[in-house]
């Protein structure tokens, strides 16, 4: 879900509004936003934000200060009654949640006996409730209310609340989702990320978890759930309007696709110097001792971001000879792992916010383990608790599918095994120039890559009916298969499934027949003999073959029935230009069926739940 909220001296509705369509890629099955004007107002609508305005339009919006959310679904279902602002029972507070109040049932139940009648099927709606019961029996502030509840809630919130008795003040508190305060001249902004403030003002501030803030126009208190007042560290932004704009593309995925060269050059920047065959990885030196003596790595990670875990599984192993397990951190968490003093756990997550990576650590580094965070969102909840780490640079990643975080993450993990290969002297230094070198060459070899989207369109055409894709990759290109086939699930919603090639036999070679388009990554590297005879076994089958290839090869392309050259890489770093031409097949597929790539059905860029 996306929060957004403003006090000051403005029209505070089109601002909120504005906010909501930079957050819509964090959710958008329904959309609300509350004013006091006359009293309090809540305007809400299911669907997207575009929805809300039309509903909107032509009422009377005037107030300065307002409060706005969009939905991403998790109790009850899409509809007007379910989404955000939620009021409490006497209509006089309204409230935006984002995150889940795990005891609501409890808390719901207590309040039924009270009777309190609810309007919808949400936790926030009880939590709202649970603090206006608190006010009434203890007849004390709203603050203090807050406070009193948030000691009673399991769970993650964050949570902003308007009071039309107080129409110069906002509460909000956090505790595991994240919230931003903008601070402005006598005015400040409250959202989810730092998208809808960056054109009002570049001076923010994180609320840490536990803490409730205070906003008045031209005043931000901070205090801590033990009512002790805390000071606000005001930060400077580094991020331009521009870098969160389509800037003349049609959609956010299609810019972001095309501005990996830039952005993997950007998460080169400053580390890799290939030319005196040095590495400088700043975010790890406090820990390179702790790292060299890991007896084992765990990787924690979700969807696209676990992908690039299991590059990194590879990589590492090959590089360091370390043991490298990735796992999903949902599943990572609650098996109670066998977690020892000195383990180390590299959590990599784009948002920096998913819930299920960010629990995941809390409970590992509880345990004594170190943990490295390789994260894209400056700031983010995940960079703040590790230890130490590496941002990927690759800069806000609208478009939910992720696409340039992804090959960020390959080439910072990548630059993380390098580094600490060399420290521990398990690589020869030929081979550490080598893939100095190979990683320098990595940007200019994806602009080539991306000089495909023509031909890539012409076999996004030819395949956009099948009904279900088959994705084959082996070594370092079978989390790459995965990869593909999720973008192509996400985006288009035909079912596909990622597969390492040498196992299609011992399963999902039963569904190849004529009609099932096979794509395989089949770039020249160790595995590629075997690759071959993989083809064969699809083509004995009469599957339809997509194959990605390096250029030059010209033992595949006669067996293919579609062909796509790649330049050369060496195979450790191979995944970041063959993932290339999956990200625009999966593009083209989705917009020819005529789907909406930047938002895709269900999905959510930035997961706070677990
Ligand atoms: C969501 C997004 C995925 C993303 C995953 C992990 O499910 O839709 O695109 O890969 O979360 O997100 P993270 O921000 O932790 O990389």
């Amino acid at each position: 879900c996306g929060i957004v909220a403003y006090i000051g001296q403005r029209e505070a509705y089109p601002v909120v509004l504005k906010g909501l369509k930079r957050l819509e890629y964090r959710g958008y099955d329904s959309a609300g936003v509350a004013i006091i004007n006359n009293g309090l107002q809540v305007y809400k609508r299911k669907d997207k934000v575009a929805a809300l305005e039309e509903y909107v339009a032509g009422k009377d919006m005037r107030s300065h200060i307002a409060i706005g959310h969009t939905r991403w679904a998790t109790h009850g279902e899409p509809c007007d009654r379910n989404a955000h602002p939620h009021k409490s029972g006497d209509g006089k507070l309204a409230m935006i949640h984002n995150g889940i109040i795990e005891n609501y049932v409890q808390l719901k139940q207590e309040l039924l006996k009270k009777g309190h009648e609810f309007t919808s099927d949400t936790d926030t709606e009880v939590l709202l409730h649970f603090i206006e019961e608190i006010k009434k029996q203890n007849q004390c502030s709203l603050e203090e209310a807050l406070r009193i509840a948030l000691k009673r809630v399991v769970g993650a919130y964050v949570i902003v609340l308007l009071d039309e008795d107080n129409p110069d003040t906002l509460i909000a508190a956090r505790k595991g989702s994240p919230l931003v305060i903008g601070v402005g001249k006598g005015e400040h902004f409250l959202a989810s990320d730092a998208s809808p403030i960056i054109e009002y003002t570049k001076e923010v501030v994180y609320v840490n978890d536990y803490e409730i803030a205070i906003i008045k126009a031209d005043e931000l208190i901070l205090k801590n759930i033990s009512n002790e007042r805390q000071t606000p560290y005001v930060q400077k932004l580094d991020l331009e309007l521009a870098a969160i704009e389509k800037g003349g593309y049609d959609h956010f995925m299609l810019k972001e696709i095309f501005e990996q060269p830039q952005t993997i050059f950007d998460s080169l920047r400053g580390r890799l110097d290939a030319k005196n065959g040095t590495l400088t990885m700043g975010g790890m030196r406090e820990y390179g001792e702790a790292l060299q003596n890991a007896k084992r790595i765990v990787i924690v990670a979700c969807g696209t971001s676990w992908h690039a875990g299991l590059v990194a599984e590879y990589m590492i192993e090959e590089l360091c000879r370390i043991p490298v397990e990735v796992e999903y951190a949902s599943e990572f968490r609650y098996r109670n792992p066998v977690i020892g003093e000195g383990d180390v756990i590299i959590a990599v997550s784009q948002s920096g916010e998913t819930a299920d990576t960010l629990v995941a650590i809390e409970s590992a580094k509880e345990k004594g383990a170190i943990i490295l965070g390789v994260c894209n969102v400056v700031g983010s909840s995940i960079a703040r608790l590790s230890h130490a780490g590496a941002y990927t640079h690759a800069g806000p990643e609208i478009g939910v599918a992720s696409t340039k975080a992804f090959t960020a993450q390959l080439a910072v993990l990548c630059l993380i095994g390098l580094k600490l290969a060399e420290d521990k002297g398990t690589i020869t230094q030929q081979r550490f120039q080598h893939l100095l070198d190979e990683l320098d060459q990595i940007p200019d070899k994806v602009a080539t890559a991306l000089k495909l989207d023509d031909q890539v369109k012409k076999i996004a055409d030819k395949y956009k009916d099948a009904r279900d894709f088959l994705y084959l990759g082996r070594g370092y290109n079978f989390p790459v298969a995965l990869e593909g086939a999720l973008k192509l699930k996400e985006i288009s919603y035909i079912h596909a499934e990622g597969y390492p090639a040498a196992e299609m036999k011992h399963g999902p070679i039963a569904l190849v027949d004529e009609n099932l388009p096979v794509v395989i990554v089949a770039t020249k590297d160790s595995y590629y003999e075997k690759v071959v005879s993989n083809i064969q076994e699809i083509k004995a089958r009469k599957g339809k073959v997509i194959a990605v290839v390096t250029e030059g090869d010209t033992t595949i392309p006669p067996m293919a029935d579609d062909v796509i050259f790649v330049p050369a890489a060496d195979e450790l770093v191979a995944p970041i230009i063959s993932v290339i031409p999956l990200q625009l097949l999966a593009y083209h597929i989705g917009v020819l069926k005529g789907f909406d790539v930047d938002k895709p059905r269900n999905l959510a860029k930035s997961v706070t739940v677990e």
